[in-house]
């Protein structure tokens, strides 16, 4: 693990989006699954996690929901505003955390709209990290085609493919520096290991479990819910 000993561990949950794609009457990440919100989900599996010192939550300027949530007080949670994009809103928090963070700190990105990440997933992703970061990803399992207007150009190989998830893990300066280059040049970033790539690191692979589902479309909440339902049932919640 090369996270130094006395090095801190933050996390920072990007959750500006508006959930276009889910087309609901309100942010993904506030509706409901199992009886609490999205949100509520996810930063209790990361509240769960002792080691991280506190959570960085990104969030819209016109989000009339996240006040409201009890779980939005606490202690370790610190609110900041999000941005346009993805990217920086991550931005944006990473320049919250280095008002108090040292140079030897590593922040946790992680998506807001991923409830059923395991606690397992994450020990797991720190203990395997590498000195340039990880990542937790799933290796594709269908077969891949490039397209060009609804027509198959090629079958992409799928041997290399993998599917990046998050959290992802990376020292909060590094990461701060990539990513404010890579918005520089105008690239369109949707994770911070492609800003880390561009940076010219390989972060590394770690084998995450499928459940790991992003909430994107509505046949996703369903799915998360038997997924909760599921490590419940295995005592993982
Ligand atoms: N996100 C963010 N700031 C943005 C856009 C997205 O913090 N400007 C967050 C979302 O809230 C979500 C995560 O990034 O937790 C992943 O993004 P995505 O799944 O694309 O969520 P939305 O952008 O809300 O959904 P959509 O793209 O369908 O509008
Ligand atoms: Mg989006």
């Amino acid at each position: 693990m090369p996270l130094p000993v006395d090095a801190r561990l933050y996390a920072l949950v990007p959750a500006a989006g508006s959930g276009e794609r889910m087309a609901a009457s309100l942010p993904k990440q506030y509706l409901t699954l199992r009886g609490r919100t999205v949100a509520e989900h996810t930063l209790s599996r990361l509240l769960s996690f002792a080691p991280i010192e506190q959570i960085v939550v990104a969030t819209s300027t016109s989000d009339l929901w996240w006040p409201q949530l009890g779980i939005a007080h606490s202690k370790r949670i610190r609110s900041i505003l999000g941005g346009e994009t993805r990217a920086h809103s991550v931005l944006n928090g990473l320049m919250a955390l280095k008002e108090s963070a040292s140079e030897r700190d590593w922040v946790l990105v992680h998506d807001m709209a991923r409830p059923c990440v395991r606690l397992s997933d994450i020990e797991m992703l720190i203990r395997e990290c590498a000195n340039e970061g990880a990542i937790l990803a799933t290796p594709i399992s269908d077969t891949v085609k490039r397209a060009d207007k609804g027509s198959i150009l090629a079958t992409v190989p799928r041997q290399q493919l993998w599917r990046a998830l998050t959290p992802q893990l990376f020292p909060i300066y590094p990461l701060f520096d990539a990513l404010q280059s890579a918005l520089a040049t105008g690239a369109e970033i949707t994770d911070e290991a492609s800003a880390m790539e561009r940076a010219g690191v390989q972060p590394r692979l770690v084998a995450g479990h499928v459940d790991n589902i992003k909430i994107t479309v509505p046949a996703d909440l369903p799915l998360a819910a038997f997924y909760l339902d599921r490590q419940s049932q295995e005592g993982l919640s």
